[in-house]
């Protein structure tokens, strides 16, 4: 285990979703493991006065909320007695002052500091120079690192402006942009099962690959969420980030060694040798859709654009794009990235379909290797066998490698990044570079569709795939996975 520093964290936002819901469960469960060093403290910060007592009730009942059980009294009151409370009052001119005092009260707060803004995007740069200015970004004689949440930038230009802000004051050591995904043990998975098997990387070319699709659905809709969803997108909100990441960990090259530095160098690489797409032939590149009135688990839901109460909206909440990487190993293999919210089922995967068998009998499939990251963690490879009887003729079966056993622990995404960041190791985080590649390679594609404001194609809350994303596909054969559960084998 690596040892970590004693330390504060200083949590901005506090009182908002992230934090009730993932934050401080996080941090509870991380204390509940013995994971948060012993002197360690929470100093969550707030625009309005709550008496830290108060905030402690507040605290306890976040936790109620989200575990609803009983904890050991032991555990729990350290938990409570690391947490403290400070109001930066949004009149207040010397509130980051104010701020600095109270941190450097040294019998309460290991001066080592970790900041994280959970805060709307547009206040990071401006909370970094305050931080700064206040004198709080100083590494002379401990350390400090910000948390940046969540897009990092709209598009290339305002992704490099925050950077350039921000690196007035921060290096690269000291900056940890999230993508909470990083944080998921399934995700962590791929890179394993790609080389810690002999088996995958021989294969893992495009002389026996066909095609690879990276794809997250969601029976949920954009919830309260409506205005941020509408100026975002489903491209900016889960394909820039999320599932660029589960592609560069499909298809980096081996690292020189399994550690942070290695792992994001080859993920970097990757995502920059992605081809442009030709904005003159986007139609057969991205394909967006909305969702409209529909049936999700039988009960009836509001299309998007009645949720957003503006009928004119065409942003999309389904996105598909294709994109071809140019290396050696990809040549020519076609990576379908898609992502949608009010579909039929959820699920998160990778699914690779190898290229034809040298036999070919009527009804054969083909093979494909599934890794699957939510709701279930597995990872299936399909083979044909032959169907018992006095016919020649093969099923499809799936050998599964299950990820998850009964009795393994379940850890929250949040989990690993907050403990990473104590210790830290920036592999769960975001390099500016990757930010970069995947922002200059989605821009053309965004500023195209703002652009475009003709009619959205519909598809109904509680389908499947609409077909007319047939068009961006290479071949007819090719098209989306569907059946990608794992239902007769839950655990
Ligand atoms: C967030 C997106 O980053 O990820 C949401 O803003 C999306 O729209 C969510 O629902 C999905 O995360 P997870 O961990 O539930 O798959």
């Amino acid at each position: 285990m690596t040892k970590i520093d004693d330390c504060t964290l200083v949590i901005f936002g506090a009182s908002g979703n992230l934090s009730r819901i993932k934050l401080i469960p996080s941090l509870f469960r991380l204390d509940s493991l013995g994971r948060l060093p012993e002197r360690m403290k929470i100093l969550s910060v707030g625009r309005s006065e709550v008496e830290e007592s108060l905030w402690q009730d507040d605290i306890k009942s976040m936790l109620d909320n989200k575990f609803k059980k009983k904890f050991d009294p032991k555990v729990f009151d350290r938990f409570i007695h690391r947490n403290f409370y400070h109001a930066n009052l949004p009149d207040d001119t010397h509130a980051f002052e104010r701020l600095r005092v109270r941190l450097s009260d040294i019998s309460t707060f290991p001066q080592n500091l970790a900041f994280f803004l959970s805060l709307r995007p547009s206040d990071f740069a401006s909370i970094v120079d305050l931080l700064a200015n206040a004198g709080l970004l100083d590494e002379s004689k401990a350390w400090r690192r910000v948390v940046i949440e969540k897009p990092f930038g709209t598009d290339l230009e305002t992704a490099q402006a925050l950077q350039k802000s921000i690196t007035k004051h921060l290096k690269e050591t000291q900056i940890y942009r999230i993508d909470h995904y990083l944080g998921k043990s399934a995700l962590q998975n791929i890179l394993l099962t790609r080389f810690a098997n002999h088996v995958f990387d021989p294969l893992w070319n495009h002389n026996h690959i066909d095609h690879i699709q990276i794809t997250n659905n969601e029976t949920l809709g954009v919830g309260e969420r409506t205005k941020f969803y509408d100026a975002t997108g489903a491209l900016r909100d889960m394909i820039q980030s999320h599932l660029m990441q589960m592609l560069a960990l499909t298809t980096m090259e081996m690292p020189e060694k399994f550690s942070p530095e290695n792992i994001r160098t080859e993920k970097i690489k990757v995502l920059e040798s992605i081809k442009p797409i030709p904005i003159h032939a986007l139609k057969n590149h991205a394909f967006k859709a909305q969702y409209g009135r529909g049936k999700i688990n039988g009960e009836e839901v509001k299309g998007y654009l009645e949720e957003l109460e503006d009928p004119k909206s065409v942003v999309e909440t389904y996105a598909a794009i294709k994109l071809y990487i140019n290396t050696p190993r990809w040549k020519g293999v076609p990576i379908y990235v898609r992502t949608a919210k009010r579909l039929h089922a959820s699920n998160t995967a990778i699914a690779i379909k190898f290229k034809k068998a040298p036999l070919s009998l009527p009804e054969q499939d083909d093979n494909w290797l599934v890794i699957s990251i939510q709701p279930n963690e597995f990872t299936r490879f399909e083979i044909q066998t032959k169907i018992p009887g006095l016919d020649t003729k093969v099923r499809s079966v799936p050998m599964d490698a299950p990820s998850r056993i009964t009795g393994d622990e379940s850890i929250d995404a949040y989990e690993s990044l907050l403990l990473n960041l104590m210790q830290g190791d920036q592999s769960l985080y975001l390099h500016i570079n990757e930010v970069e590649a995947s922002w200059r390679l989605l821009d053309p594609i965004i500023k195209a569709w703002n652009e475009d404001k003709s009619p959205v194609f519909t598809y109904p809350s509680g389908s499947s795939d609409p077909v007319e994303t047939k068009v961006i596909f290479d071949k007819p054969e090719q098209f989306w996975r569907h059946s990608i559960e794992i239902n007769d084998n839950k655990l």
